[in-house]
């Protein structure tokens, strides 16, 4: 059904993408978050977007803008409100891509009042967030799941370890290891390990064109499955 030399091989098919950092708050002033900019997947959007697709992009803080108004943004601050708008749209889609730095763990308790300077030492209690990724991989059913993976250490195995743990059909995973990659960087080095475990490394490049590889992944599961 999708056409590889189609100018948009991605029509009429749904895509659901989370981009950028949590925010978990602590009081009303106050919140643990990341340095995530949001810029990968704000750029998977548009592309995807580009080749066609119905893109909906939950999105965490960020000042960035989607390129073209037929993007559906859903502004969400911390993991919970980003899981529960996954899961509102998960099951109309047939992608799933999830880039967004979500917050592993957050406050146990929120302070309702600014907290003061009294005590000399302070300390909040951590409670886990929920897993977005995970849980969307326990319900689907035909969708394309993708996950991100960030790793410093092990990689591959580690890499290889989220395919399964997530139930994912393709990990991209970043290597910190090249300067010029990663968090605030305009450029990611990144490794493709589909279901099988077929390892694929690819150049150092913009993020842009590594949202355009990840498409063409995109592209290719359909062409293959239609
Ligand atoms: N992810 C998610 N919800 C979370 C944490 C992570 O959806 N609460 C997603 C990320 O968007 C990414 C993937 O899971 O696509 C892997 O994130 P990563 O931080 O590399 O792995 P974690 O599973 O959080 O494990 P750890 O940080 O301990 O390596
Ligand atoms: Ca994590």
């Amino acid at each position: 059904e999708a056409d590889l030399s189609s100018k948009l091989p991605l029509k009429g098919k749904k895509i659901l993408i989370t981009a950028g950092p949590t925010y978990e708050a602590i009081d009303p002033v106050r919140f643990i978050g990341n340095h995530s900019s949001g810029k990968m997947g704000f750029d998977i959007a548009n592309e995807a977007a580009k080749l066609g697709a119905d893109v909906v992009l939950v999105s965490g803080p960020t000042h960035l803008k989607v390129k073209t108004s037929s993007i559906k943004v859903i502004q969400v601050i911390s993991a919970q409100e980003m899981f529960d708008a996954c899961h509102m749209y998960f099951k109309d889609m047939d992608v799933a891509i999830a880039a967004a730095a979500v917050a592993d763990y957050r406050p146990k308790t929120v302070a309702t009042q600014k907290i003061k300077k009294t005590a000399s030492e302070f300390s909040i209690e951590l409670e886990k967030t929920k897993d977005i990724l995970f849980s969307l991989g326990t319900i689907k059913e035909k969708q394309f799941l993708i996950g991100f993976a960030l790793e410093t250490d092990n990689e591959i195995e580690n890499a290889k370890l989220k395919i399964q743990k997530k139930n994912l059909d393709l990990i991209v995973l970043n290597s910190l290891q090249d300067e010029g990659a990663g968090f605030k960087k305009e450029t990611n080095k990144v490794t493709f390990i589909d279901g099988n475990f077929k390892i694929e490394p690819m150049e150092l490049k913009s993020k842009e064109s590594v949202a355009a590889d990840i498409l063409g992944k995109v592209v290719l599961h359909f062409s293959e499955n239609s």
